[in-house]
């Protein structure tokens, strides 16, 4: 089929280098021709600048100018294009509503193209990003209006994890497809052959609203599982010292009906997806004139959680700020990743940098450059006080504290190299739960708080 795949950010680009691995013919369009240039260049490094996901960039030269191709100009191809998938920034505004300014512009741009067309055939338009309840009607509204000839529309919500998205769009859990039509789910059913029979793969077909609003309760579940575990889990664990964090998570979770997902107590979820969606529907619901308490609390428990291990430092451990150097370990939102988009990072340093902090001493293996983008001290002075390091090592040098925000593998077991560069007194302030021998620690001088467990003070 001739696809085009308008948009080539994390989902755009993504999903068309995996249509195009089946045989396809895709041309993925951008109007940022740097972008369009880095990703016809194949180069790795330029194409992981824009985006960095394991196994895309050797993808897309599997596959480009045979089945992928890129370009700034829809005009030129439009003609026999059977589907248009929508893959689209949709910002939250403000009020928490999504912005679809980016979208409405594509469409000013595609519409009468579409209109123009010569070849007469049906063409489907599919929303691929996480779009409001009513956009793919919305988005019917407007080729009518440009009399646009024989198309259909449709919803296709993406539901990729971060870190892992060209496997999990090779092999998801499920494909949603919510069209009007028997002729629009045909050609959503040849897009994809590959899982329309498969024995694992659950292939959904619905209305346009179900799909849109499948995305929406599955992210905001999700977020909810999180929510539940910082909330009451982590909670149990912090107010009665003999509660194990982890046996209680393995008790409960042992029970198949009760999600494993989500069970990992940390400091907040973060992500492009979790907060904005949350957002969006609880404004959804608002318009809608539906109670939205349930939402709002999973909202405001995860956003709590990503500074109050400083202030139950604070509290708790009786830890001043001021003057002080903090080591901060890991930026991105989670593993695996260097986005920062709503990281739990990026609040710690707000946090620290209000309380007064002489230094924060940052380290994670892939985010720097990215930080240097949110902290650039042309933006705020105070940002000058955040250094970079290449090293845990080198970030803990000369510390005070140290505040793990994400839970990349390395790490796991820090307590060796904390003990090596840092004497007591020191104060680990543990977001992710990442040392397992805390108690070990705490006999040797150092302090440990961390999200699960009550404050530990040093015996020593
Ligand atoms: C998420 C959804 O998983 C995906 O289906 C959707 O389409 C987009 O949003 P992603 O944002 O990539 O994907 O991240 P995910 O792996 O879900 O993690 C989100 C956040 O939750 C991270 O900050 C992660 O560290 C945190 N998390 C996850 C926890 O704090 N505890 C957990 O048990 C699991």
């Amino acid at each position: 089929m001739k696809i085009i795949v308008a948009g080539t950010g994390f989902v755009g680009l993504t999903h068309a280098a995996v249509l195009s691995e089946s045989g396809h013919e895709v041309y993925a369009y951008d109007v940022d021709a740097k972008k369009i240039a880095a990703y016809n260049s194949g180069d790795p490094a330029q194409i992981n600048h824009y985006v960095n996901e394991p196994g895309l960039a050797a993808l897309i030269n599997e596959t480009i100018n045979r089945y992928l191709f890129f370009t700034t100009n829809i005009e030129a191809i439009i003609e026999g294009t059977d589907a248009i998938f929508m893959c689209l920034p949709t910002p939250p505004r403000p009020n928490g509503s999504s912005d679809l300014s980016y979208y409405d512009k594509a469409l000013d741009y595609i519409a009468p193209l579409l209109a123009k067309r010569q070849d007469g055939r049906r063409i489907v338009i599919i929303n691929k990003s996480t779009v409001p309840v009513g956009t793919a009607r919305h988005l019917e509204s407007i080729l009518k209006r440009h009399n646009v000839p024989n198309f259909g529309i449709a919803s296709n919500p993406e539901f990729l994890p971060e870190g892992d998205a060209v496997e999990r769009s090779r092999r998801p859990d499920r494909v949603v497809v919510g069209a009007d039509t028997e002729d629009d789910m045909r050609i959503l059913r040849r897009v994809y052959s590959q899982f329309v029979n498969h024995v694992r793969i659950a292939f959904i077909e619905t209305t346009p609203e179900t799909a849109e609003a499948i995305k929406y309760v599955a992210n905001t579940l999700l977020l909810t599982y999180i929510s539940f575990w910082n909330g009451i889990g982590a909670r149990l664990g912090e107010a009665f010292p003999n509660v194990r964090m982890e046996d209680l998570k393995r008790g409960v979770t042992a029970d198949n009906r009760i999600s494993k997902w989500g069970s990992y107590v940390s400091n907040g979820a973060g992500g492009s997806c979790f907060g904005k969606d949350i957002q969006s529907l609880i404004y959804q619901f608002k318009t809608a004139n539906q109670p939205t308490g349930l939402l709002e609390s999973v909202y405001q428990i995860n956003e709590y959680q990503k500074t109050y291990l400083i202030d139950r430092a604070i509290h708790e451990a009786g830890a001043k700020f001021n003057h002080k150097t903090v080591a901060l370990l890991g930026l991105s939102f989670k593993k695996q990743t260097n986005d920062m988009r709503d990281s739990s990072s990026l609040k710690v340093v707000e946090s620290l940098l209000a309380r007064g902090v002489k230094e924060v001493r940052a380290y994670d293996p892939l985010a720097i450059p990215e930080a240097k983008h949110y902290f650039n001290p042309d933006k705020n002075h105070l940002f000058e006080k955040i250094s970079y390091f290449d090293t845990v090592k080198e970030a803990l040098v000369g510390s005070d504290m140290v505040f793990i925000s994400t839970d990349w593998e390395e790490f796991r077991g820090l307590s060796g190299t904390i003990e090596q560069v840092v004497k007591p007194p020191f104060l680990i302030m543990d977001g992710r739960r990442m040392i397992p021998d805390y108690t070990e620690m705490v006999t040797r001088g150092y302090g440990y708080i961390a999200v699960g467990s009550p404050y530990l003070a040093p015996k020593s």
